[in-house]
């Protein structure tokens, strides 16, 4: 069976850092409250000049690098965004232009916080029908300019950043085993950016009414997504004949370590299988996921054999999980 299998990753994250206490200094809030109620810390914000396609495509240097491959032997380029350079063309265009690859197929995938996990499963299904060999899968976000600075109640959750993976078809019982995707679009309403798309065109009006930016009702997020990401990581483990125990690496989209640890509970899992970074991140959408695994890579903590599941949530809403063996 041919079986997509990660060969490469790698992450970039901007340098300038935007901690708790820097937001204390425009914003009515603290960090004993962000911390108690999101366990984040700092979060990081990309620099002026620096767009969404160049923090993908650094991502997308060092996984290529990892993998031991030039750009040139890149098939299909997927980007999970919703901040991405433009409302269009795709961002993945313009990683493909900035890698200088020539040829393939380079698209966006819109799914929020779920987009790397859609991307992957999108990548995957590419590869096992047999129509391309080498993927960048990649979750990209800018979202510091999408957020309203004035809201107290979201902007402090949300940071920037980048993670990419490369898929290689092989054949062999390593790899992406099973994705399992669902949305449920009767709640975008509680998550979603106003402005200015063909319902809210751009105006003026509009920017007095802060349209172009992020709206959240968190305590309704908060509750579907711990249902939802626990559900679906155990739908994926009982797909697969698998138990919580299972689990070597569970890698969940880093919306807030409330969240997080309710899921894990839910699930059945130890503290030591579930990994936690949004601490030093906060929640960098889309880009979330890839940037834990590119650190939880480096650092040694998945060997191979292991069963890794990434688990995600966001706007539309959609969710998903990915089991694979590293
Ligand atoms: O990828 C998915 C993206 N979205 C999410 O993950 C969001 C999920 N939801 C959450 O993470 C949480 O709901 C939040 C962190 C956004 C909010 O935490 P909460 O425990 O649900 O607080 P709350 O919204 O119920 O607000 C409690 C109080 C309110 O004050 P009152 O009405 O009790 O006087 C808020 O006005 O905390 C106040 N508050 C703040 N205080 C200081 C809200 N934001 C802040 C703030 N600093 N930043």
């Amino acid at each position: 069976m041919i079986r997509a299998r990660i060969i490469g990753t790698g992450s970039y994250i901007p340098e300038r850092v935007l901690t708790n206490f820097d937001l204390e200094k425009f914003l009515d809030t603290n960090d004993e409250w962000i911390v108690t109620r999101t366990g984040i810390r700092e979060r990081r914000i990309a620099a002026d000049g620096e767009f969404t396609s160049d923090l993908a495509t650094k991502a997308a240097r060092q996984a290529l690098a990892m993998a031991g491959i030039g750009p040139e032997s890149i098939d299909l380029i997927i980007v999970g965004t919703i901040t991405g350079d433009f409302p269009w063309p795709a961002t993945a265009c313009l990683v493909q232009q900035q890698l200088g690859i020539k040829g393939g197929i380079a698209f966006d995938v819109s799914a929020a916080c779920s987009g790397f996990v859609y991307a992957l499963a999108t990548a995957t299904s590419f590869i096992e029908a047999g129509s391309v060999k080498r993927v960048l899968v990649i979750g990209a976000e800018v979202l510091s300019r999408v957020v309203d600075w004035e809201d107290r109640n979201s902007c402090i959750l949300f940071g920037d950043g980048a993670g990419a993976v490369v898929l290689e078809a092989q054949s062999g019982e390593n790899g992406v085993i099973s994705t399992h995707l669902h949305a449920d679009g009767s709640y975008w309403e509680l998550l979603y950016q106003k402005g200015f798309g063909s319902r809210h065109p751009a105006s003026s009006k509009g920017l007095d009414e802060r349209m172009p930016f992020l709206k959240m009702q968190g305590n309704e997020v908060f509750k579907v997504a711990v249902r939802s990401l626990s559900d679906v990581a155990l739908e994926a483990l009982e797909a697969n004949n698998l138990t919580p125990r299972d689990i070597n690496l569970f890698i969940p989209h880093q919306a807030n370590r409330r969240i997080l640890e309710a899921t894990a509970k839910r699930i059945g899992l130890d503290d030591e299988q579930v990994l936690i970074n949004v601490d030093r991140f906060g929640n960098t959408s889309g880009a979330s996921i890839p940037i834990a695994l590119d650190e939880a890579n480096r650092a040694g903590r998945i060997k191979a054999g292991d069963v890794v599941v990434l688990d995600a949530f966001g706007g539309g809403f959609t969710w998903g999980a990915a089991l694979l063996r590293w």
